[in-house]
């Protein structure tokens, strides 16, 4: 049995260096160690802390994960209001605001922070002697709820604050949200659990921190920056505390807390708008929703001079962009007929402004959208669009006159006939889709097989446009891609606004484009649910095409990238009579690939091999063992590992003996596994 007091150490260590990891995965985006790491970490203190329930800690980074479930939420007064903001729309709204600070302080320009505006829930975190003890909803600004045991479970927010220079209270603000990649995957888990969907990712956010059972909580992405500070008080009087915006915001990441990467100091309203400019240019890759900037002026006493009116600071302003949702009214439901013959289902709109452009479709998806939505012809829908992503309806507005209109039935709708060509349309078991059987005797699938066929990333023909594509279906000159290599300058001069020149140009890139890679052409022939990673990855693993041509679905499931689903799409496509003869017709046309054995031929042992427990991981081995170290070193290789003298970011695990010295703190401060000789016994039982 151990010593209490290397218990507690260990379980203290382990605290700090969890809250560690937190923080350079959910505060810094810089992971030190792997997830696998991580969990062995988190393990190792949840059975320490089963085994000594004494050393449980408030602060321990197990008791995220949620408690008991509340009744309901208790209110909570907030010690300074928490305050909104008022609004700008336009440059000259923006001018204004700051044309009135400026009078106000007598100054010739203003410094401000620049700062995004996250669309998130505002809430206020209160940390007494650096540890986290409340956090609360904004409310109504005075009054909020009392949300700690949610927040707690948000691994962006620190339980404890680092530093020497923590103070005695500090009330952090800032906005609880969710990034859109967090979003869609919990959309994706609802819909498959037949659960809830969110429209937006604020919404999503708002219902996750509204939980009161805080382990359904603890299962939403959320995240937060941080934005100001609330009731402070230090230790020495508070002329310690930043007297500016921008130094403040930069206090609190050095106390651990995570603030956006995007906040700048930025002077005079030239600059301010050109920030807003630059921001508003990158707002689709910032990975979350903003609905525009907030400028504060940055200077804490010139913002006690400005004060404030009713509830909105004079110092501080959001110039918001234009929303990207709104209502409108549904007019009518079309069907698209798409390159792998889904049909979609397109809601005509009465025109609106969404985003700052005029918006007359949008995508309803699938029918099965339709139907969870439960939008009707005549109907009053918000539509949301954000940036170059298709706009789409996202929920309907009840009203009386709802229920009295007719469902809407997208195969009813077509006779159970593809619109374009006429074919039978049709729903595969289990699938959302419903797709035209048409394949290439369809005209819309057949120019939009063609324009991918051509595609830059696919078999780049140059000068092969959408226009020129839909002549040549038109007249019926090409059929299938192959009959592209049969095209001749006569053919071409018959189109519209095809010189001589330009159908020579043509001509030899159709000519060029004969010589291609393997991955090349799968991606161009359009499988369903082939995009050019998995078309990359099938190349590389069988080598030859007639392999994946032969392959069934058990051996295409092996290739990284695919999924039965997408196995299941390949091999249909394969098995397809019409298909072979497109790949026979390209052949016979010139068409030539490389072929190289792939990955599946050329090292059938590497494939084994990679089954191994520790295919690919480092192991450093330390201390006194009771095995020859020589044998443990061939275990460790039977089972797929490296083993390597010296523990660095890259060993995924020390295995130590007794007395392990210098190996095992580097491994501790690196946050490596420890490991010991009874742990490879169980990964080698013979
Ligand atoms: S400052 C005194 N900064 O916008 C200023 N608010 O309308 C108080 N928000 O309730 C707020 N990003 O939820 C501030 N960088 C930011 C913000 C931000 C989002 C939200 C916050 C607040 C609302 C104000």
């Amino acid at each position: 049995m151990p010593d209490s007091r290397t218990v507690a150490e260990r379980v203290a260590q382990l605290c700090e260096q969890i809250e560690l990891h937190n923080r350079r995965y959910h505060v810094l985006d810089d992971p030190l160690i792997t997830d696998a790491q991580f969990d062995g970490l988190m393990r190792e203190l949840e059975a320490l802390e089963a085994q000594y329930p004494d050393l449980l800690r408030a602060d321990s980074p197990t008791q995220r994960v949620g408690g008991a479930p509340l009744s309901a939420f208790a209110s909570v007064q907030h010690t300074l209001p928490m305050l909104s903001l008022g609004n700008a729309f336009s440059d000259a709204e923006f001018e204004e605001f700051d044309r009135r600070a400026r009078e106000r302080l007598e100054v010739d320009e203003v410094s401000y922070t620049a700062e995004t505006k996250l669309d998130g829930l505002a809430v206020s975190i209160r940390y007494e002697r650096g540890v986290l003890t409340r956090a609360a909803t904004r409310g109504d600004g005075s009054r909020g709820e009392d949300v700690t045991a949610n927040v707690r479970t948000i691994k962006a927010v620190p339980l404890r604050l680092v530093g020497d220079a923590v103070p005695a209270v500090l009330e952090v603000r800032g906005e609880i949200y969710m990034s859109l990649h967090g979003f869609e995957s919990l959309n994706r888990k609802q819909r498959e659990s037949a659960g809830k969907t969110f429209a937006n990712p604020r919404n999503a956010a708002a219902g996750g921190l509204r939980q009161l059972d805080p382990r359904i909580s603890a299962a939403r992405p959320l995240t937060m920056y941080c934005y100001g500070i609330g009731e402070v008080v230090t230790e020495n009087g508070n002329d310690s505390i930043p007297s500016t915006q921008f130094e403040r915001l930069q206090w609190l990441a050095e106390l651990g807390l995570r603030v956006s990467p995007e906040v700048r100091r930025v002077r005079g309203a030239a600059a301010c708008i050109e920030y807003h400019r630059a921001i508003g240019l990158r707002r689709e890759q910032l990975g979350y929703e903003i609905d525009g900037c907030v400028f504060k002026v940055d200077r804490v006493d010139e913002q006690e001079l400005l004060g404030q009116v009713s509830r909105a600071p004079r110092w501080a302003v959001a110039y918001k962009y234009p929303a990207q949702e709104q209502q409108t009214l549904l007019l009518a439901v079309d069907v698209q007929v798409g390159r792998t013959g889904t049909l979609t289902p397109v809601a005509r709109l009465k025109p609106v402004q969404v985003g700052g452009v005029m918006v007359t479709n949008a995508t309803l998806h699938n029918q099965d959208e339709i139907d969870r939505k439960d939008v009707r012809v005549g109907d009053t829908v918000i539509v949301r669009r954000a940036g170059d992503v298709i706009p789409e309806v996202v929920r309907l507005v009840t009203d009386d006159q709802h229920h009295t209109r007719p469902r809407y039935d997208l195969l009813d709708f077509v006779n159970g006939r593809c619109p374009v060509c006429g074919s039978r349309a049709e729903r595969a078991d289990g699938e959302s889709a419903i797709r035209c059987t048409g394949g290439l005797i369809c005209a819309a699938q057949r120019r939009q097989a063609l324009w991918h066929f051509a595609s830059r990333r696919a078999m780049d023909i140059d000068g092969l446009g959408e226009k020129v594509i839909a002549q040549l279906v038109e007249l019926d000159r090409v059929k299938s891609p192959a009959d592209l290599y049969s095209l001749n300058a006569e053919s071409l001069q018959e189109l519209e606004r095809m010189g001589e020149k330009s159908a020579a140009n043509l001509l030899v890139a159709i000519d060029a484009s004969r010589q291609t890679t393997l991955a090349r052409l799968i991606y161009a022939l359009g499988i369903p649910e082939v995009g050019e990673a998995t078309a990359q990855a099938l190349a590389g693993w069988f080598g030859y095409l007639q392999l994946i041509m032969d392959a069934d679905q058990a051996t295409l499931v092996q290739v990284a990238d695919v999924g039965p689903v997408v196995a299941a799409h390949i091999h249909g496509f394969f098995a397809e009579s019409r298909n072979r003869e497109i790949i026979d017709s390209l052949k016979a046309h010139g068409v030539r690939w490389q072929e190289a054995p792939g990955q599946q031929l050329v090292d059938a042992q590497e494939a084994s091999e990679s089954t191994r427990a520790l295919h690919g991981k480092s192991v450093v081995i330390t201390g006194t063992l009771s095995t020859p170290r020589e044998q443990i070193k061939a275990s460790l290789q039977a089972l797929g590992a490296k083993v390597t003298n010296s523990v660095s970011k890259k060993t995924d695990f020390l295995l130590a003996g007794a007395d392990a010295g210098s190996k095992l703190s580097k491994a501790h401060e690196l946050g490596v596994a420890v490991v010991d000789e009874q742990w490879l016994q169980q990964l080698n039982p013979d």
